[in-house]
């Protein structure tokens, strides 16, 4: 965290602690769209201070497979609530949340639920961002009726 803060990086945290809400297959998906997107940050010419959550149980097993610890970001056996020293300006992303994300600026750090649900759960990401005090916006999406999307387009 005080890497990133003295590179002046954006966060970026992923919250694992949705296992409960997927299956194998979905908790394998989960991983695999990790895994896609963070290559595209890597080669990204602002790149994220990557940070994971929750990262124990079942998904920790299937990203240990898919060699994910070799990716330089934080991980974190414990969750969101529980990590000391987390940013100042920082707003859990979540398709059910009644604030739009209009602007932002290099102070600003984002969390996205690490959820995949084929058959959509609402509010999840919402009711955890309430639990952890932490301010939930929705994206101001041009979509249409879909109002969900997956992390890659994220
Ligand atoms: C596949 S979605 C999971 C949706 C799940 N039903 C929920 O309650 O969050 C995975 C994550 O992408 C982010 N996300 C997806 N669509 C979003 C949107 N329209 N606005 C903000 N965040 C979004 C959220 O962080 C969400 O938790």
């Amino acid at each position: 965290m005080k890497e990133a803060k003295e590179k002046k990086l954006h966060n970026l945290f992923f919250d694992l602690s949705f296992s409960e809400h997927m299956n194998q297959k979905e908790l394998y998906s989960l991983a695999n769209q990790l895994s896609r997107s963070l290559s595209s940050v890597k080669f990204s010419k602002n790149p994220f201070a990557l940070h994971f959550s929750s990262y124990n149980g079942e998904i920790k097993k299937i990203m240990n497979e898919l060699k994910c610890t070799k990716w330089i970001a934080y991980f974190y056996e414990e969750d969101l609530a529980q990590i000391k020293d987390l940013p100042k300006n920082l707003f859990y992303l979540s398709p059910d949340a009644d604030e739009l994300l209009e602007t932002f600026d290099e102070t600003t750090s984002f969390i996205i639920g690490g959820l995949v649900d084929r058959t959509v759960t609402s509010c999840v990401s919402l009711n955890k961002a309430k639990s952890c005090g932490i301010k939930a916006v929705r994206l101001p999406l041009n979509t249409g009726a879909i109002k969900v999307i997956c992390f890659n387009q994220l």
